[in-house]
């Protein structure tokens, strides 16, 4: 299965089950996902991990925990989550922007390798863990990625330009670090693979100058397509990093464990998030479907104006545009504007694409409004894998 898409008996069943909105994932995309990346590359020492940032349902976690990924974390909350999916300690890469000191000590007991954001990261890391082995981010100087705000190589706040790299020997010579390991992360979502491909070469290159490294994570950011474009191409991507470390450890006589740490590619197509049409409208010529997906739910509409393909599950032969918009008290709360749907009535269903990746883990309660449930089909059959957020939990405070 390519990705997610409910029939409308199917969405109507599950609303009726579970309450609207709804995030509904199919197990079998998911687990389609992790195998693709699983043998991505043919190399005995490649370890894929699973960015969790996308999606830390618990549920979710164990599975690609059973199709054999590891993880990495950004926060002491996503090690915990990881460790509640069953991973180990030792299975877990932490990387964070910025780190405080309590935040260091929770990753070097809670975590395995740490990767450090910042030359500074780095020699307050030395001062607390005199001795340990220890990773960087590099900022490759290039970046890739659907969005400004997404894009993490080139001038961003993340990583350690090669050209400062220099001064990292005076830091690991000052703690008796180890730096056993070099992290890159280009951005999120790209469906041509240059950009990665010319990274990971500068990686590769970079790693010779540290005798220690024997890990290279090249990152994620292999992206889907949300609207018809063409796939990213997973095997030509393969087949050329392969050759890229291969050429690489040829020339340099080492030989390295590689990593590489997708989230949305694992997670994204393997979700729909169904919603309800409360309110039918129409405003200075514009005909606005009113739901209850606000930007509480899923985000990425209004801050990356990333569009996601709408499903209108109605019985009407007819098309109308509407500007889909959700129930939040802003006039920037739009999902998609000039949108071709079947004449929608109140009641009726809408289902969004593409929802499993950055969509429930950017959720919120702003408004008042609750988080919504997260439902699991395994086979044919559908179980709760996170319930719907209470108005006890809204006034619960402390
Ligand atoms: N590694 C690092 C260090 C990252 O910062 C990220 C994503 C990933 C891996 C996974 O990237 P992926 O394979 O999922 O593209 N909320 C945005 C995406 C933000 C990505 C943040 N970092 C969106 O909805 O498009």
């Amino acid at each position: 299965m390519d990705r997610l898409i409910l029939k409308k008996e199917q969405a109507e069943e599950l609303i009726r089950k579970y309450g609207s909105p709804l995030y509904v994932y199919e197990e079998e995309v998911l687990r389609e996902r992790c195998r693709e990346v699983r043998t991505l590359l043919a190399l005995k020492t490649y370890h894929p991990q699973y960015s969790a940032k996308a999606n830390s349902n618990i549920e979710l976690l164990k599975i690609i925990r059973e199709e054999g990924l590891d993880v990495d974390a950004m926060s002491p909350g996503e090690v915990v989550q990881e460790r509640a999916a069953g991973f180990e300690a030792d299975q877990i890469m932490y990387c964070s922007g910025n780190m405080s000191e309590a935040e260091m000590r929770y990753a070097h007991d809670h975590a395995g390798i740490l990767i450090l954001d910042s030359l500074s990261q780095a020699d307050r890391y030395g001062t607390l863990f005199l001795g340990s082995e220890m990773g960087i981010r590099v900022n490759p100087g290039i970046g890739a990625g659907h969005d400004a705000k997404v894009i993490t190589g080139g001038k961003t706040k993340f990583g350690v330009l090669s050209e400062d790299l220099k001064e990292i020997s005076e830091i690991l010579q000052k703690h008796s670090l180890k730096l056993i390991a070099l992290h890159e992360h280009v951005g999120s979502l790209f469906l041509d693979d240059t950009v990665f491909l010319e990274a990971a070469e500068i990686l590769l290159k970079l790693a010779q100058q540290f005798p220690d490294v024997r890990i290279l994570d090249f990152g994620g950011g292999l992206g889907v397509p949300y609207n018809g474009e063409e796939r990213l191409d997973l095997n030509r991507l393969g087949r050329r990093l392969t050759d890229l470390i291969a050429s690489s450890e040829q020339k340099s006589g080492r030989t390295y464990e590689i990593r590489i740490e997708p989230g949305r590619y694992i997670v994204a197509e393997s979700s729909m998030l169904l919603g309800t049409v409360t309110d039918i409208k129409e405003s200075a010529g514009v005909k606005y479907l009113g739901t209850d997906i606000g930007f509480n739910v899923l985000l990425r509409p209004v801050l990356y104006h990333a569009h996601h393909r709408i499903h209108g599950y109605s019985d009407s032969e007819e098309q109308e545009t509407y500007t889909v918009c959700g129930n939040l008290c802003e006039s920037g709360d739009i999902l998609a504007e000039g949108e071709q749907l079947p004449c929608m009535r109140i009641g009726d269903l809408i289902g969004i694409e593409n929802a499993g990746a950055y969509g429930f883990s950017m959720s919120s309660d702003y408004n008042g409004r609750l988080r919504p449930a997260e439902v699991l089909l395994s086979d044919g059959t559908d179980r709760l894998i996170r319930k719907r957020e209470s108005m006890e939990d809204l006034v619960n405070q402390i």
